[in-house]
């Protein structure tokens, strides 16, 4: 049988371009080459498509797009072709037929709907969250809208847009009534912990308003929810799967960038609940995939405290190097890393075969 060929996108236009190049890393490690044949393509931070011919270790150090032999690609909207085109020296192009795609890419410009409506409109199956699910499980006000009508609980919140600046004296009002201090505030779209403040007094909170405003048009201010940060790792398209909940054991003020990647906090599986919380999260995470319509993967972040099990937000791709929460997650469940990669390429399969 012949081998799939996959195209695996990494980089991207992106406050989470270094951490795609470490899920890409692993994905292009760990990939059954018995299975797969791989065309990687690099997105710079600057959005220049090229087709990487390199060693993966150049997308581990970030040299890549350094490599000699790097072309100017681009996925060809055109169903015709159905694939990678390159742009070659000579000024000709030469066209790779792909059978799938696998975006490893995270935040804007990549996990929010946007390169997922290229491969739509070339034909091209591909991994994970179509555009609507991935472009709703983007914006934090509007999944916390869709998973709230559906009766599953979120912190409680407010939000308001940059126009909207004029009113913060109006806003402070309501947040020291319903939300009170501490409470964070985000901009709606972002990742990665970036431009989120916990803002512990109201003189802090221009700032932290202002701060998210450089990121998004849109700010979410949310109450602080104090308990554990549970995680869980949903897989499927209509028959879903979860891996074992986990939680992250950060001792820093709150989960930020650099408790995500620089200081690394500590985190565990299973996460240190009762059986009966462990399986409302799975389920509650698997009823949250399906309120917003995700396919193939996501990690469903929670907090859990007195107040029960409140939702955070679902990463539709989530970081994905072997050792990253979704897949030791997946791990304890009884999947291996590369086990994952296959089936997640199944899944996109399936999907486009519907
Ligand atoms: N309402 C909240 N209550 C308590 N902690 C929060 C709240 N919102 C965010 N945090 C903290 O900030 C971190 C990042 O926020 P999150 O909404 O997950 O954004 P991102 O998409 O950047 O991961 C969380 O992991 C958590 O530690
Ligand atoms: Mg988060």
């Amino acid at each position: 049988m012949s081998r799939i060929k996959l195209a695996v996108l990494f980089g991207g236009v992106s406050s989470e371009y270094e951490v795609s190049l470490q899920s890409a890393y692993n994905v292009l490690q760990n990939i059954p080459q018995e299975r797969y044949e791989v065309f990687p393509v690099g997105i710079t931070k600057s959005g220049r498509w090229l087709y990487f011919p390199g060693s993966y270790e150049m997308v581990r150090d970030g040299s890549w797009k350094t490599h000699p032999d790097c072309v100017g690609c681009s996925i060809s909207p055109d169903r015709s072709r159905r694939g990678i085109v390159k742009f070659l020296p000579d000024g000709t192009t030469s066209c790779v037929k792909i059978d799938a795609a696998f975006p490893v890419l995270h935040g804007k410009n990549g996990e929010d709907g946007t390169v997922q409506g290229l491969l739509d409109l070339a034909g091209i199956p591909y991994v994970g969250c179509g555009v609507l699910s991935s472009a709703c499980c983007m914006d934090k006000v509007v999944t916390k809208v869709l998973l709230e009508q559906a009766g599953i609980q979120t912190a409680p919140f407010l939000w308001f847009s940059k126009g909207d600046i004029d009113r913060l004296d109006a806003y402070k009002k309501e947040i020291a009534r319903d939300l009170g201090y501490p409470c964070f505030v985000k901009p709606a779209n972002a990742g990665s912990s970036v431009g989120i403040t916990k803002v512990k007094r109201e003189e802090e909170l221009r700032d932290a308003v202002l701060l998210a405003f450089t990121h998004d048009d849109k700010v979410l201010v949310e109450k602080a929810m104090v308990g554990q940060e549970v995680e869980c790792a949903v897989l499927g398209n209509r028959q879903l799967i979860t891996g074992i909940p986990g939680e992250i054991l950060s001792e820093s003020e709150f989960y930020d960038y650099d408790a995500k990647y620089v200081s690394q906090s500590p985190t565990v599986v299973p996460a240190r609940l009762s059986p009966a919380l462990l399986d409302q999260v799975q389920e509650t995470a698997k009823r949250a995939f399906a309120v917003l319509g995700c396919t193939g993967l996501s990690r469903i972040d929670f907090f859990v405290g007195e107040f029960g099990i409140c939702l955070n937000e679902i990463n539709t791709l989530p970081g994905f190097t072997s050792i990253s929460m979704y897949s030791k997650m997946m791990e304890a469940a009884g999947i291996p890393y590369g086990e994952l990669l296959d089936r997640l390429v199944d899944l996109a399969l399936e999907r486009a075969a519907e």
